[in-house]
C-alpha cells in the first residue's frame, strides 16, 4: 500500500466519483490507492468504500481547511462540484476556488478537474438568441466551472481539464426519460432538433479519468473531452424503443418551449440544450470517441448501457 500514489476524490459517493473510486479499486495492482472524500464517513456508501478497501476521509469543499488535510499526502486529486444541489454559480465558483487552492497547499502531482465549457465564449451577454440568466450567465452550471480554469492555471497547480458530457443516467435520475402522452404513447423531448448530443454513461466518466491518472504527466495542462456516443434524439429514441420493445417517438420541442417547463433549473437546460444544438461541431469535436475509448477500454455506447440500466427507467 505504501508505494502506491493516492488519488483523493471528491464525491466519492456519487456519480463522477464513484466510477473512479471503483475504477482504482478494481485494479489492485494498477499502483493507485484511493481516499474517497465524503462529508459523512459513516454513510452506507463510505463505509462500502472502507469495506472494499478505501480510505475514507472527511472533507466539505465549502471548508478549504477540511480538504486541504483531506489531501495530504496524496499523489492527485479528482475534483467536482455539486452545482444542482444549490444552484448557485457564485457558490459554485467559491467551492472551485477552495478546491484549487487546497490542491495547492498540499502540493499536489496531478489534479484532474470535471469541468465543462464557459458558454459565454461563444454566446456573449450580449446575444440575444438565449436569455442571460442570473444577470451574468448563459448556461450557469456550465459558465461557472469553465470561468474557473483559470484559478487552477494562475495558481500552478497541474491540472487536467475534463470535459464531461450530458449523462445517460439523466434518464433515470434527472426525469429526463421517455413519457407517456395524452395517447399513451411514449415520447422522448429534447430541445435538440436534428443535431446531435455528446453523451456518457456516468459510471463511465470515473473509468475515464483513471486513465488519465495512468497515463500520467502527457495530460497535465491538458483538456480533455469525453463521451460514449454523439447521437441525435432520433436515434436515442429508436435506441429506446428497442430497449424497451415499445416505440418511443421523437419530440424535438424549441429551446424556448424547453425553459419554460418550469421545474427548478428548466431555463438553464433549455439554455443549455440551445448551445449544444448551435454548437454541435464544436461540442461534440471537444468530446473525442475514440480518446475516449482509449482511456477507458471499457466504455459504454448507449445501446450498452441501455441494456443494462433500460428498465430503471421511470416510464411515468
Ligand atoms: N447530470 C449530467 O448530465 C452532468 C453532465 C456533466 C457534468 N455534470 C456536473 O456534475 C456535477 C455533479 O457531479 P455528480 O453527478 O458526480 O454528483 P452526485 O452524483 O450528485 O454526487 C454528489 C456527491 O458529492 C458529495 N458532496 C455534495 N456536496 C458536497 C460538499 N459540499 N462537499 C463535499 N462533498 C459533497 C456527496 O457526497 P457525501 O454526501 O458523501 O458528502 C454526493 O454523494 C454537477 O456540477 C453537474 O453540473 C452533470
Amino acid at each position: 500500500m505504501s508505494d502506491k500514489k493516492i488519488i483523493a476524490v471528491v464525491g466519492a459517493t456519487g456519480a463522477q466519483g464513484g466510477g473512479l473510486v471503483r475504477a482504482i479499486l478494481d485494479d489492485p495492482d494498477g499502483g493507485f490507492a484511493v481516499r474517497a472524500i465524503t462529508r459523512d464517513v459513516n454513510s452506507d456508501a463510505a463505509r462500502a468504500f472502507a469495506n472494499a478497501g478505501a480510505e475514507v476521509v472527511a472533507a466539505d469543499i465549502d471548508d478549504e481547511a477540511s480538504l486541504a488535510a483531506a489531501l495530504k499526502g496524496a499523489y492527485g486529486a479528482y475534483f467536482v462540484t455539486f452545482f444542482w444541489s444549490h444552484f448557485s454559480p457564485d457558490k459554485e465558483k467559491a467551492q472551485i476556488r477552495n478546491l484549487a487552492a487546497a490542491a495547492k497547499a498540499a502540493g499536489l502531482k496531478h489534479v484532474i478537474w470535471s469541468t465543462l465549457e464557459d458558454t459565454r465564449q461563444w454566446v456573449p451577454l450580449s446575444d440575444t438568441r438565449m436569455p442571460t440568466l442570473m444577470g451574468e450567465y448563459k448556461v450557469p452550471h456550465f459558465d461557472a466551472k469553465g470561468e474557473s480554469n483559470k484559478v487552477f492555471t494562475e495558481l500552478g497547480v497541474p491540472t487536467t481539464f475534463l470535459f464531461t458530457s450530458f449523462y445517460w443516467d439523466n434518464l433515470i435520475y434527472f426525469g429526463m426519460g421517455p413519457k407517456k402522452g395524452p395517447d399513451g404513447k411514449l415520447v422522448f423531448t429534447l430541445p435538440m432538433g436534428d443535431r446531435k448530443l455528446a453523451g456518457i454513461a456516468a459510471g463511465d466518466i470515473g473509468k475515464c479519468a483513471y486513465g488519465i491518472f495512468r497515463q500520467g504527466p502527457e495530460y497535465i495542462g491538458q483538456s480533455v473531452g469525453i463521451a460514449g456516443e454523439h447521437l441525435t434524439g432520433k436515434q436515442m429514441a429508436d435506441a429506446l424503443s428497442a430497449a424497451l420493445g415499445q416505440e418511443v417517438g421523437y419530440n424535438a420541442v424549441s429551446p424556448e418551449t424547453y425553459r419554460s417547463f418550469g421545474f427548478p433549473g428548466a431555463e438553464d437546460l433549455g439554455n443549455m440544450f440551445q448551445f449544444y444544438h448551435d454548437f454541435e461541431q464544436v461540442f461534440c469535436a471537444a468530446r473525442n470517441l475514440d480518446l475516449s475509448r482509449a482511456l477507458n477500454p471499457s466504455l459504454q455506447t448507449f445501446d450498452a448501457w441501455l441494456a443494462e440500466n433500460g428498465a430503471r427507467i421511470p416510464l411515468e
